[in-house]
């Protein structure tokens, strides 16, 4: 499963990318009014320290204004990929844009047949929101693993990126289901790492080493 960092935190994004576990990036407008910064700027930064998919969100909501932002966005870097709304006019630009070559991002997916909409649009990526559905009191992993059925069913190549991930279980979840992507907070990404067993292991390892008295260099 790949690692995305759901940020648009230039040093997040910096420290976690020196890990080499990050392969892409995913921001909104919501993320870019956090980070402070200009929105072309932040995303042109952000090309410039990973290598991957870095997911740019239009903010028109019909098809010739997406596709307008999209021109703009797509020119900053060859690993942009315009993220839409999963709206008529998003498929329709969906369409388009993949139709043209241009990665895209079918973002706000909260159901199944959503999510198969945004497969025959030839998405590149559909985002479903799994913490929003478990914010409604639904399941939201119960999409991520109906979605994989229906993409397997039909042999689809869109890649399932499981968004609004909020714990280290969701990031477990979407790895036993079989999920493309996890686009995760850099909070929970370092939470990956913690186990108590480990920091309770590595404390005696080190203690018994320095009783040795030896050194390795
Ligand atoms: C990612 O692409 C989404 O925009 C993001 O995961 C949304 O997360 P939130 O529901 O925590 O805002």
């Amino acid at each position: 499963m790949k690692f995305f960092v759901d940020t648009a935190d230039i040093d997040a994004i910096r420290e976690l990318a020196a890990t080499g576990l990050v392969d892409g990036v995913t921001t909104n407008p919501s993320l870019i009014k956090k980070s402070g910064g200009d929105f072309i700027e932040v995303i042109t930064e952000i090309c410039e320290i990973v290598d991957g998919p870095i997911s740019a969100e239009v903010v028109s909501t019909d098809h010739a204004g997406m596709m307008e932002e999209a021109k703009k966005l797509a020119a900053i870097h060859k690993n942009i990929a315009i993220k839409v709304p999963l709206t008529e006019d998003g498929l329709k630009t969906c369409k388009a844009l993949t139709d043209a070559g241009t990665m895209v991002n079918v973002t706000l997916c909260f159901s199944a047949n959503q999510a198969l909409l945004a497969a025959k649009a030839g998405a590149t990526f559909v985002s479903p929101f799994v913490g929003r559905l478990d914010d409604i009191g639904e399941d939201g992993m119960e999409l991520i693993e109906d979605m994989r059925i229906i993409y397997d069913n039909y042999g689809f190549e869109t890649q399932i990126l499981v968004a609004s991930i909020r714990s280290v279980e969701h990031v477990h979840r979407s790895a036993l289901i079989g999920a493309d992507v996890a686009t995760i907070p850099p909070d929970v990404i370092r939470q990956l790492t913690h186990h108590p067993l480990t920091d309770k292991g590595l404390e005696a390892f080190l203690k018994d080493w320095a009783e040795t008295g030896q050194k390795i260099i």
